[in-house]
């Protein structure tokens, strides 16, 4: 059911590779809810993926760009304004890539040219993005830009390698030129903390498979889907939101608060055969 939370409202949407990805299902909700926007990917990206398909469902131009090009993405906004017809007033980015993880280097084996890739392309290019829409004066007073974070910026978790530094980068990039871009134009800047999910970049995680069981079990609602994902970034886009900024908001089914589960619990016991009792779901208060 749409409730029209973005009629009127223009926005430009940075990462939708196929119909698995975050990005993918923000387009077609924010298309249900009223907006306009514009799409945008690499090359690669638009050469491999479907982009041209959900372009077409939601009668959006594709504008091509590596985000970690300031000379892109300053043809993003400006192309993006006159298709447009107007400054935007909301941004995502769901951006994120690692060679290091690609090639299979560890964290205490990094390459160090891919690690300042991995930086460039998952959080320095929010940065450049927000420093591009802001020079041009992009976006309109109240404005929202969302960028996608995973609770690796706080936490260790096993795999998931410099991207974790990337992520807490991002994370800190939301809080500076938020306070900025808020202070001066009354635009907010917010990162949203993910469940794992299985996309492109998500399937590149070092065992996801269990690292997806695992959070399912030890998240109090579950696993967040993409696209219950895209239902939140909708929230942040719209005008129900608008005093919330520099913030990372996890939307993870309570995994983050978590430390041990009654599931995970259960299946940790299993897992090397104790004779430990398997304590039930029913009425149990700790
Ligand atoms: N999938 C998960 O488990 C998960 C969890 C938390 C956060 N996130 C984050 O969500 C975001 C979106 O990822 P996704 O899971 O939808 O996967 P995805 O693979 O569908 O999306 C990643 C996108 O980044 C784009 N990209 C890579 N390099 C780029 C560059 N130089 N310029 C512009 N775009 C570039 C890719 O083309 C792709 O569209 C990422 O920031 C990711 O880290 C994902």
């Amino acid at each position: 059911m749409a409730y029209n939370l973005l009629k009127g409202k223009r926005g430009i949407i940075f990462g939708a590779l196929d119909n698995k990805s975050i990005a993918w299902k923000v387009a077609e909700l924010a298309h249900e809810e009223g907006a306009i926007f514009t799409l945008s990917n690499t090359a690669t990206a638009l050469r491999f993926g479907e982009i041209n398909e959900l372009a077409e469902k939601c009668n959006a131009t594709v504008i091509t760009a590596d985000a970690t090009s300031v000379e892109d993405l300053t043809n993003v906004f400006t192309k993006s304004i006159e298709i447009l017809g107007g400054k935007v007033d909301f941004v995502l980015h769901s951006i994120g890539m690692s060679l290091n993880v690609r090639k299979h280097r560890v964290y205490n084996d990094l390459n160090y040219e891919y690690l300042n890739k991995t930086l460039d392309i998952s959080a320095v290019s929010f940065h450049k993005m927000l420093q591009v829409a802001n020079k041009m004066d992009a976006i309109n007073e109240w404005g929202s830009v969302v960028g996608l974070s995973y609770v690796a910026a706080q936490r260790t978790l096993y795999g998931y390698n410099d991207m974790a530094d990337a992520k807490a980068l991002l994370e800190s990039i939301a809080r500076s030129f938020g306070y900025i871009y808020g202070r001066e134009k009354k635009i907010r800047v917010n990162t949203i903390s993910q469940s794992p999910t299985r996309t492109t970049a998500g399937s590149g995680v070092k065992g996801i498979d269990g690292l997806m069981d695992f959070t399912e079990r030890m998240s109090p609602l579950g696993n967040a889907t993409s696209e219950e994902c895209a239902m939140y970034c909708i929230t942040l886009f719209s005008d129900l939101t608008r005093k919330v900024t520099m913030q990372n908001l996890f939307h993870d089914g309570g995994f983050s608060s978590m430390g041990m589960s009654l599931k995970a619990m259960n299946m940790y016991n299993k897992s090397f055969n104790c004779d430990c009792e398997e304590v039930s779901e029913e009425p149990i208060s700790d």
